[in-house]
């Protein structure tokens, strides 16, 4: 998969593609992320990427012809299967999506900035409009990693241990059930006994009902 995010804030989205489970990823070759500067596609002395908005208001808007040059450069180098405009008031973004979204083999994320873009990007560019929750961040930025993240780690391969994704909270549309570790007993607060027990069908039956319970109690959304 090749995800290209483009913003005009290049170093913000960098750090979190250089460690842990996103670097092997790419180093495995099974993703390969592109942090594309917007600025590079801007004309003129200043290469300015927003202007004032027409009809006044506050807050600058990001202009339609750097992102339009970017996007079509982009795509004469590869065909995207989206096109996605990271935004507060997109389609809130969820487990099932980004499932939807491992599937593909090339993305492209627009990070917004300052009052967003011109409405005719949103318009005529992209396929697609994403939100990582009903909060205003100060740019697509970070909801384009988290979305690359949660992406990223569903392809097959890229987690070490293949069925950890699959008992992933929201996978079965359940929350995860608790997880413990040695040592079995810490401060006289001890480990369920069935999880020691070794019977295997007795342990999955208790997950699933941990799960269940947790799911009524914290997201019972899901059971609906
Ligand atoms: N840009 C600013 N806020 C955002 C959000 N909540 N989701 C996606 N993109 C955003």
């Amino acid at each position: 998969m090749h995800i290209s995010i483009i913003t005009v804030l290049p170093r913000l989205i960098e750090s979190p593609f250089g460690d842990s489970i996103l670097k092997r990823a790419q180093n495995k070759g099974l993703a390969q992320v592109e942090i594309v500067d917007l600025r590079q596609y801007a004309t003129g002395k200043h290469k300015p990427v927003d202007d004032y908005a027409f009809g006044g208001g506050a807050g600058m808007v990001m202009m339609i012809e750097p992102i339009e040059k970017c996007i079509n450069d982009l795509k004469s180098k590869r065909p995207y299967d989206e096109v996605i405009y990271m935004s507060p008031d997109g389609e809130l973004f969820t487990q099932s999506i980004a499932n939807e979204l491992s599937l593909k083999k090339n993305l492209i994320l627009l990070c917004g900035h300052y009052k967003g873009v011109d409405e005719r990007v949103r318009e005529h560019l992209i396929t697609r409009e994403i939100s990582i929750g009903d909060y205003v961040l100060s740019g697509g930025e970070l909801a384009a990693a988290v979305v690359a993240d949660a992406v990223i780690r569903l392809i097959p391969g890229v987690l070490s241990d293949e069925t950890s994704a699959l008992t992933d909270s929201f996978q079965d549309g359940l929350v995860a059930p608790p997880v413990y570790t040695r040592p079995a007993e810490y401060n006289g607060w001890k480990v369920p006994e069935v999880l020691l027990s070794g019977d295997h069908s007795k342990i999955e039956e208790w997950k699933h009902e941990k799960a269940l319970e947790r799911t009524k109690k914290r997201r019972p959304n899901l059971l609906k």
